[in-house]
């Protein structure tokens, strides 16, 4: 079996720069993948990511402001989007960040590799993935970033939609994500390299904002927190996985919520201090 998990993970990576790098590693590393897996035999799992989705349907989601978060309104006229969050069925064909247009490409040649020499393969949408062992930075690992930085009490800032924090995303830890893929080796299936959104779902959702709040209460910390107010072109303000269709064929779902992924993050860091302390500045 094979997974191929290797890439530039960053949303930004090429906006300001040239995407050649991007591009060899994210493309250029999935075609070496399937070639090699071309030659042997077993299943293909690949890690693409929920940035694979169009970003301006996503921009322009219809959201009202809640206290702490982005809330979903009820009147929405998009494919795959419903009251469970973002389904498979979203649209994909236009414009999805240099990063996400990479990992598309790759998914398609999954496919194609699926079809012409029969390679078994699955292909898992992740949305945030989070978890202890994670080296979490700015544009990516954001938010075993913002638990390590109130752990070493470190200042942190709200970039973007007005700097209120309330922009949400669904978390799945990094065990639940790893149950699935035992569940995924163990069933074998994959003939038609099938798409599947994975993540924490509406109950793993959290806002930056409603992270701090259990960020302070697990810490004891409390840190400074400076406001951005304008996003950049691919930061979007409401992303949750509808993961209904990994759940009905995997028999799987997250089990661990925000605050035990919190909990878990800081007990990692409590362990490991010395040793991590200089890597989340
Ligand atoms: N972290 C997330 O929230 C998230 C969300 C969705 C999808 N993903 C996907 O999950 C996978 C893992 O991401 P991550 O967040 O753990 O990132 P990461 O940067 O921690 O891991 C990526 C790994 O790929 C390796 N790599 C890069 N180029 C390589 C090459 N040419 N050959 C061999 N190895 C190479 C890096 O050394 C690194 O260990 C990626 O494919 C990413 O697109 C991550």
């Amino acid at each position: 079996m094979f997974f191929e998990c290797s890439a530039e993970p960053s949303v930004l990576a090429g906006l300001n720069s040239s995407p050649k790098y991007l591009l060899e590693t994210n493309l250029g590393g999935t075609v070496n993948c399937l070639e090699f897996a071309r030659r042997s035999s077993g299943l293909f799992i690949f890690l693409s990511t929920s940035r694979v989705y169009s970003m301006a349907p996503l921009q322009e989601l219809n959201l009202s402001e809640g206290i702490t978060r982005f809330e979903l309104n009820r009147e929405q006229s998009i494919s795959g989007l419903s009251a469970n969050g973002i389904s498979e069925k979203f649209p994909t064909d236009t414009s999805r960040s240099l990063y996400g247009t990479s990992k598309l490409a790759s998914e398609y040649l999954v496919q194609e590799y699926a079809t012409a020499y029969g390679l078994k393969a699955v292909i898992n949408r992740c949305g945030v993935i989070a978890g202890p062992g994670q080296f979490g930075k700015i544009d990516q690992g954001v938010y075993t970033l913002w638990v390590a930085r109130h752990f070493f009490n470190r200042d942190l800032k709200y970039t973007g939609f007005g700097g209120t924090g309330k922009q949400v995303r669904d978390l799945i830890h990094i065990d639940d994500l790893v149950l699935l893929l035992e569940k995924q080796i163990a069933k074998q299936t994959g003939r038609n390299a099938e798409t599947f959104n994975v993540g924490g779902g509406i109950k793993g959702s959290t806002s930056l904002l409603e992270l701090t709040k259990i960020c302070e209460e697990i810490t004891g910390n409390s840190v400074g927190m400076a406001r951005e107010k304008e996003s950049s072109s691919v930061d979007i303000p409401w992303y949750i996985s509808d993961c209904a269709k990994v759940q009905s064929t995997f028999d799987w779902a997250p089990k661990k919520t925000v605050v035990q992924l919190v909990s878990d993050i800081q007990d990692w860091l409590r362990k490991n201090k010395q040793m991590l302390q200089h890597s989340f500045s």
